[in-house]
Parts: C-alpha cells; sequence; structure tokens
C-alpha cells in the first residue's frame, strides 16, 4: 500500500518535470495528523534547484486532479518545511486489509531464504538456571521466530556450559563426600554447587584444585568423565524442564565440550596464518586495533598451563559452524556485559579468516532488575532460580482475585507466560528493566494478561457468531474501525523493523498498541445488537483479522 501510494507521488513530481529515482512513503509518525507520510520533498527540491513550496504546493495539486484521485487517497496536504501528509482512501485500506486476510503470511515480504545459526540460551550445567537465563531464552525465541517467519532457515543451538569450572567444583565436592552416583540427583545439585562455590570463594588451595579437575576432565580424565556424564544428565534434564515450561526449543544440545575436538584444527589455523604468539607462558592473538577508544585485551587461546578458555571453545565453535552448517549469520543472544568477550573472538575469527566478523552479530541484553534496581532476587530470598521467579508470578496472579484461584494448573501456566513473556518482550532487548511483578501480572496496562485476555475477548466475538469471510464488504463505517484497520496495514512495518534490528519489542508494542485499538472499537462498535447485517458481517471479519494478527 505504501508503495502504490508512493508511485502516484513519484508520477506527479515526474510529471512537473523534476529528476527523481524514488520515492518512499512511511507510517505517519502522528497518526492524529495523518496516516502516512513523505518526506522526500526536501530531497527532491534541492536536487532540482525548485523552491520546496512551490515543489509541494504543485506536487499535491497535480494529484487532487487525478481521475483516480479517490481511489487513492481520503486526503494529501502539504505541510511546511516539506512533508506530505496523507490520509488513505477507505477503497484503498480495505483492497490491502482483504489480501492480508487472503494472505497466509498476511501478505509480509519473504525475503530470499538465508540460513541463521541463533545462539541464545546458554544455561550452564550444574548451575540452577537462574533469572538472567531467562531472557536470552525468551527473546532468543522470539528471534528465532520472527527470523522463520520472514522466510529463513534457522539452526538453534543452546550452547551450555558444561566444561567451566563450577564442573570442577561440583566434582570435587562428590568425591570429598563420597557420594555414589546415583545418588546425585537435582536437589543434591542444588545444594552442592552454591555449598563449594561459596568455599572456592574463600580458599585460593581449593580453587586451584577445583581448576585442577576441571583441566584433568577436559583431557580425558575417565573417571571424572563418569562424574560429569552424570551431572549432566540430571543438569539437563532440569534445564529442558525450564525451557519446555516458556515453550523454548533448541536443533542442536551442543555445549562448550563439544568444541574440543576443533580445537586443534582451529590452532592450525591461527598458526598458518602466524597469528599466535607467547606471552607469559600463554598463546594469545593481538587483536588491538588502531581506532579501538578504549584498550582491547588480547584473545587468550591457551593458558601458560595448557588450558583452554571460554574465548577458546567459541572460536572453534564458530569453525564448527561454518564446517556443519554453512551460515550466512551466526547471532548471539547474549549478556551485554559479555561484549568484549564477543568482540575479541570475532576479531580473531575475522584475522584468522575462519568466519567474517561482519556475519556475527552479538545481540546483547540487559539485566532482570528487582524493584530495588538491583538483579533479581526472589521472594524466598537467596538464589535467584528461575524456578523461583515462576513461582512468584503464578502466588501474585493468584492473590490478585478471588477468582483466580478457580483456574486450572493449566490455564495459570499460560497466564504465567503470558506475564513472563511480554514483560520481557516489551523491553528494549539491550536494556535493564525492573520486573514488577505486581504490574506486570496485572489485566489493565501494558502486560501480557491484557493481551491474552484481549485475544479471548475477540475470539468469543467470532465463536458466537456466524461470519461469512467470502461477503466482506469495502466500507468503512467510523473513525474506530478505520484506526483498527490501519494498525493492522502497519503489522509488517513492526515485523520488519524487529527482523532488522532483531528486537522483538517491535513486535510487542505493535500488539499492544492492536489490543487497545481492538478494544476501544469494540467498545464503541456494539456489534452484538447490530441491525445491519452487512455491517456485522464487516465488522466480524476485521475482529478475525485482528484475532489473527
Ligand atoms: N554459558 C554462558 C553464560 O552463562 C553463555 C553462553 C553464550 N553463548 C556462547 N556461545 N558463549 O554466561
Amino acid at each position: 500500500m505504501k508503495e502504490e501510494l508512493a508511485l502516484v507521488i513519484l508520477n506527479a513530481v515526474k510529471e512537473l518535470g523534476c529528476e527523481v529515482g524514488s520515492v518512499l512513503v512511511n507510517v505517519s509518525d502522528r497518526p492524529d495528523l495523518c496516516d502516512y507520510q513523505c518526506n522526500d520533498l526536501f530531497k527532491i527540491a534541492k536536487v532540482n534547484g525548485v523552491d520546496i513550496n512551490t515543489l509541494g504546493n504543485s506536487v499535491v495539486s497535480s494529484i487532487k486532479k487525478l481521475d483516480n484521485y479517490s481511489s487513492y487517497f481520503k486526503d494529501i496536504e502539504f505541510v511546511k518545511p516539506g512533508f506530505l501528509n496523507i490520509k488513505a482512501s477507505d477503497v484503498l485500506i480495505d483492497k490491502y486489509i482483504k489480501k492480508m486476510l487472503n494472505n497466509d503470511k498476511f501478505g509480509i515480504d519473504i525475503d530470499n531464504s538465508e540460513t541463521f545459526v541463533i545462539d541464545f540460551g546458554g544455561a550452564n550445567v550444574a548451575k540452577p538456571l537462574h533469572v538472567g537465563h531467562m531472557r536470552t531464552a525468551i527473546v532468543g525465541e522470539s528471534i528465532k521466530r520472527i527470523i522463520e517467519y520472514k522466510g529463513h532457515k534457522t539452526i538453534s543451538d543452546v550452547h551450555i556450559g558444561d566444561y567451566g569450572l563450577q564442573i570442577g567444583e561440583v566434582i570435587y565436592g562428590i568425591l570429598e563426600e563420597g557420594k555414589a552416583l546415583d545418588e546425585v540427583d537435582i536437589a543434591y545439585l542444588d545444594y552442592i554447587y552454591p555449598y563449594m562455590s561459596n568455599r572456592v570463594k574463600e580458599d585460593e588451595d581449593l580453587k586451584e584444585k577445583c581448576a585442577t579437575i576441571t583441566k584433568d576432565l577436559q583431557d580425558g580424565n575417565l573417571e571424572y568423565k563418569k562424574i560429569w556424564k552424570r551431572i549432566m544428565e540430571v543438569s539437563v534434564k532440569d534445564i529442558k524442564k525450564n525451557y519446555d515450561f516458556l515453550d523454548v526449543s533448541f536443533d542442536y544440545w551442543y555445549g562448550e565440550s563439544d568444541a574440543y575436538k576443533y580445537l586443534d584444527e582451529t590452532e592450525e589455523i591461527l598458526n598458518s596464518k602466524g597469528l599466535l604468539k607467547e606471552s607469559m607462558g600463554a598463546m594469545i592473538v593481538d587483536v588491538k586495533e588502531e581506532s579501538d577508544k578504549k584498550e582491547i585485551p588480547p584473545f587468550i587461546f591457551k593458558k601458560s598451563n595448557g588450558a583452554y578458555l571460554y574465548e577458546s571453545t567459541d572460536l572453534a565453535t564458530i569453525l564448527q559452524r561454518k564446517k556443519d552448517f554453512n551460515p550466512d549469520h551466526i547471532l548471539y543472544v547474549v549478556d551485554n556485559r559479555q561484549e568484549l568477550h564477543f568482540e575479541r573472538v570475532f576479531r580473531t575469527s575475522e584475522k584468522s579468516l575462519i568466519f567474517p566478523k561482519e556475519k556475527l552479530e552479538f545481540l546483547g541484553y540487559g539485566t532482570v532488575n528487582g524493584e530495588d534496581g538491583k538483579p533479581y532476587k526472589t521472594r524466598s530470598g537467596g538464589n535467584p532460580k528461575l524456578e523461583g521467579l515462576f513461582n512468584d508470578v503464578k502466588e501474585i496472579f493468584i492473590s490478585k482475585k478471588e477468582t483466580n484461584k478457580d483456574k486450572s494448573s493449566e490455564d495459570i501456566d499460560i497466564i504465567v507466560n503470558s506475564i513472563l513473556k511480554f514483560a520481557d518482550l516489551q523491553n528494549s532487548r539491550e536494556k535493564d528493566y525492573i520486573f514488577d511483578i505486581n504490574k506486570f501480572s496485572d489485566v489493565v496496562g501494558k502486560t501480557g494478561p491484557y493481551v491474552v485476555y484481549t485475544y479471548l475477548r475477540l475470539n468469543k466475538i467470532i465463536k458466537d457468531s456466524k461470519i461469512d469471510v467470502a461477503s466482506f464488504t469495502d466500507k468503512i463505517y467510523n473513525e474506530y474501525d478505520r484506526d483498527l484497520r490501519l494498525k493492522l496495514l502497519a503489522l509488517s512495518n513492526a515485523v520488519n523493523s524487529a527482523f532488522i534490528s532483531r528486537k522483538p519489542s517491535f513486535i510487542a508494542d505493535y500488539v499492544y498498541d492492536l489490543c487497545t485499538l481492538a478494544n476501544t472499537f469494540y467498545e464503541h462498535n456494539h456489534i452484538n445488537n447490530l441491525k445491519d447485517l452487512v455491517n456485522y458481517n464487516d465488522w466480524l471479519n476485521v475482529i478475525r483479522l485482528t484475532s489473527l494478527v
């Protein structure tokens, strides 16, 4: 629709004898003034050396003289200093509303398919899934779905932390307490990991011992490997349970340990490019650049004791992904605080020609804070386990209203999901936000329950009716009707913005606005009492499309 309007403007400009390549029409920033706007007259006036006011007024008057003016425009106006404000005709709006209804993807542009590897989730084995891991799960899953919707192929990999220092600590604890393998269950891990991690913080010696265990495990120690397998089994099952609850899934459950088979080849590549050098016993790659505004430390491939690091496995994983999937892009949905880590990994990848930096995207996310502005802690205090947050949300939602107590546990799970996800997705990915459960679990306001409530309300109207999709007329009945239809047409904008910026908040914002307009529509248009059957059917079609979107 925007393109169709742009073409009319383009032709009018050309008729006036101006040189012009193309013209862009956008959804208006000021819906109170107009539906769409065109900001290109500035440029056209400048290039052609004509007065902008004369140009603007002439374009408008020649468009208004067109025979088919009213099939495109309700109004077009030139506004100083150089804008065209556009109101689309009802016929045009309806033409595209029908296209949306008859297209299984609402007429959104589908791209030429590329392959995206998406690295998100990133839970750490043996540690409980904490609140920080919720964002990467929710935002990552959403980015994955948006990319797929645009017609691309996605390959998702959870990249679990299964070979880090925490493993050495937990193995040490298990051995010290003489636990048999089948006694190691999730309750035991929940106890032993914090216990060991606190001890290690105060005991350098113990820390060294645990680090050695991790190193020996990585080198293939069989006893440790057996214990590690058990920890993996128990822990991954619990991690999966949490992801299942959130309806988040992965194609691959690879972990840091899976990168080990690619380390030798990675080292060969680094050496063949002459990039590896020794520094105090460690093997490093210098990744500083002249244009750096801050100090970028070197990429450390191997420590002086021969151990590999988080960054070594991340580089080797890029090699593995290139070999296995030959992707066009690799995306990382990871905490903002890891930006420098990835910058160094990406620079090394670029320098070694393993994979170009421009195709590696760090999609950082902000921290989930409590009402005190500090990282979220559960109400029961202590470790902010994700399950604790789920329970907090459940409890507060149920306590809100007497009737909430009667809801089935499946319904409660759906509502808890809507609360968590909508809270998370509406906040711009890279920003911190305060997780105010009370606010986010309300049915009024920009919340998940409000969206669910609106959706159910629309569906109920459709269910109680006899809708005839085929006889949908061209008429728009009033401003509430028109506003809702225009918002429906803006869906592709929201999806495209979310896709390009990799920010689901564009869609969350859109959905909230759509719900608000749908509720206003319903409050002013008493569809159930309507005697005019044509009008009734038309509105049902609008409601149906809204519910589908
Ligand atoms: N396990 C890591 C953490 O909890 C996140 C992993 C992110 N992905 C990656 N390829 N490094 O911090």
